[in-house]
């Protein structure tokens, strides 16, 4: 399986922080090989360990290996462009996120920030390993709560690719281009101190 190229290799950080959050980025290119189970498993653990309001944990995963009778479902609810390309992962993700507490039934207004923690733990534990993690959101929501069986308590809120590196070459041509880390806005541009300001750029 090729190496990923690290983020750091076209994009540098104002300041200095852990090597992983630079590095880590969102290729398409995948080999379609498929993924030990306990691989998958030490992915779902890190996302498992993320912090979450009250302790909530209102992130749910239901996932699709490419070898399964689930996957035609799965990769059914990607639009055209993201099929192109997530065709070749090794297994498609489905993050919903529960909208209310489990005790009393109220309203969870931080669902979707705690299962975006979740996420990104995910994403960097799949980079730890070498794979490709790419988030989605280019899916049909509806569709997938219903022939998911998604209970009304929960939202689903993005797909997820996971698959072993590829050749960027086999992406469809107008991809190809495309796949390489990507930049970031500037530090100025996304915090500063005291009240809301139009930020400097
Ligand atoms: C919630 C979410 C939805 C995304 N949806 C798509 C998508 O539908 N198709 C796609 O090709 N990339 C998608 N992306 C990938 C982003 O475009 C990518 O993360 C962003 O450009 C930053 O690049 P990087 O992850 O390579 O650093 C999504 C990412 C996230 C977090």
């Amino acid at each position: 399986m090729p190496d990923l190229l690290p983020g750091s290799t076209q994009r540098t950080p104002e300041y200095a922080v852990a090597p992983l959050f630079v590095d880590r980025w969102s290729p398409r290119a995948m080999s379609g090989d498929a993924i030990p189970h306990t691989v998958l498993m030490s992915l779902f653990e890190a996302a498992r360990w993320a912090p979450s309001s009250f302790n909530h944990q209102p992130w749910r995963f239901l996932y699709a290996p490419r070898a399964t009778t689930h996957w035609p479902t799965f990769l059914d609810l990607l639009i055209p462009y993201n099929q192109a390309w997530a065709q070749h992962a090794a297994v498609l993700i489905v993050l919903l996120a529960k909208t209310t507490m489990d005790r009393h039934d109220e309203p969870a207004p931080t669902h979707a920030l705690d299962a975006g923690a979740a996420w990104q733990n995910l994403a960097l534990q799949g980079w730890l390993h070498g794979l490709v993690v790419h988030g989605m959101r280019g899916f049909d929501a509806e569709k997938a709560a219903q022939v998911l069986a998604v209970p009304d308590a929960y939202r689903v809120l993005m797909m997820i690719a996971v698959g072993t590196p590829g050749d960027p070459a086999n992406l469809p041509a107008n991809l190809r281009d495309r796949d390489v880390p990507s930049p970031r806005k500037a530090l100025t541009e996304i915090a500063w101190e005291g009240p809301f300001r139009e930020p400097l750029r």
